[in-house]
């Protein structure tokens, strides 16, 4: 088992610190005394239990343990096909393990789980609805008109999309619209966000923004977060572990864990990732270049 205890829950009531010129562009804010850019949640720990999931007779999951606190950045990483995915889905209640359990918060997971939301690597925006509705679709079910309307107001500033809210998706660019996707889930004040992939399909210069930016928006709301990714750095950049899965015919389980040191916003030239980055790399299996 694999547990945190020193990452206890952060305070879920208390205010995010405001976002001042310092600020990358995308969050910073026209009057510092405004409203805040993003309200903390109530973070929640997801602890998965032997879990394991079978497709048929194909166990693509088997007897994974995994502690993830509250308020903790992991990112997830394997091969193609090893299940990422398969697992992010049974975290969200949208797919049902054939063994083991999920709790989040220490409840099992039975069903959408309210408490978390999920970005895949398509935005899966509606076409026909703009910007704004298309967020407006991550609301709770219940959320009194008003407060829904200001909730989206808050998320689409948080990423940067205010002056989009009226526009239709095809409208704008693929980061905006993965940003949009980001509000839509953002709305929800999930405890936990599932983020899968949800970077991988943007150019190479939008990725880092959009890393900056989930970072932010992690650090001021406190989130716990799940991020599935190919990118050894981006997993650097924005997880306090980095867990590889196996590849094992029996059921992929976890390959290996590794400690990210450093408070976040990282620096991306640090030299300690550099060092992390070629042992990640090689966890992956992929083999690091013989020097000239
Ligand atoms: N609903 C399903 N039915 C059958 N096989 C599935 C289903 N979902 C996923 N799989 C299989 O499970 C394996 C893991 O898939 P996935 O979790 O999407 O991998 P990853 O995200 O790591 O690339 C793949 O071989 C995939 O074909
Ligand atoms: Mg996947």
């Amino acid at each position: 088992m694999i547990s945190r205890p020193d990452r206890g829950s952060t305070s879920a009531t208390s205010a995010a610190p405001p976002v001042g010129s310092d600020a990358p562009p995308h969050l910073r804010r026209p009057s510092p005394t405004g409203p805040l850019v993003t309200t903390r949640v109530p973070a929640v720990p997801v602890t998965l239990r032997a879990l394991g999931r079978a497709f048929g007779d194909r166990p693509v999951l088997a007897g994974i343990d995994l502690d993830v606190a509250a308020g903790e950045v992991v990112a997830l990483l394997g091969a193609s096909g090893s299940g990422k995915s398969t697992l992010l889905r049974l975290v969200a209640g949208l797919d049902r393990p054939t063994a083991g359990e999920v709790l989040v918060d220490g409840t099992r997971v039975d069903g959408i789980e309210n408490r978390a939301a999920v970005v895949f690597q398509e935005p899966r925006l509606l076409p026909w609805r703009t910007v704004a509705e298309n967020v407006a679709f991550g609301l709770p079910d219940g959320t009194a008109r008003a407060a829904g309307r200001e909730e989206v107001a808050r998320a689409l500033d948080s990423v940067g999309l205010t002056a989009f809210a009226g526009h239709r998706p095809r409208e704008v660019s693929g980061g905006m619209a993965q940003r949009t996707a980001l509000a839509r889930a953002l709305v929800r004040r999930p405890g936990v966000l599932l983020l899968d992939e949800p970077f991988a399909a943007l150019d190479a210069l939008t990725r880092l923004r959009m890393q900056d930016l989930v970072d932010d928006l992690q650090r001021t709301s406190g989130a716990t977060v799940l991020l599935v990714t190919h990118d050894v750095d981006e997993a650097l950049q924005l997880a306090d572990r980095a867990v590889v899965l196996s590849n094992d015919p029996a059921g992929a389980g976890i390959g290996h864990v590794l400690d990210v040191p450093g408070d976040r916003p990282r620096d991306r030239a640090d030299p300690v990732l550099a060092a992390l980055r070629v042992e990640l790399l090689d966890r992956l299996g992929v083999p690091r270049h013989a020097p000239a």
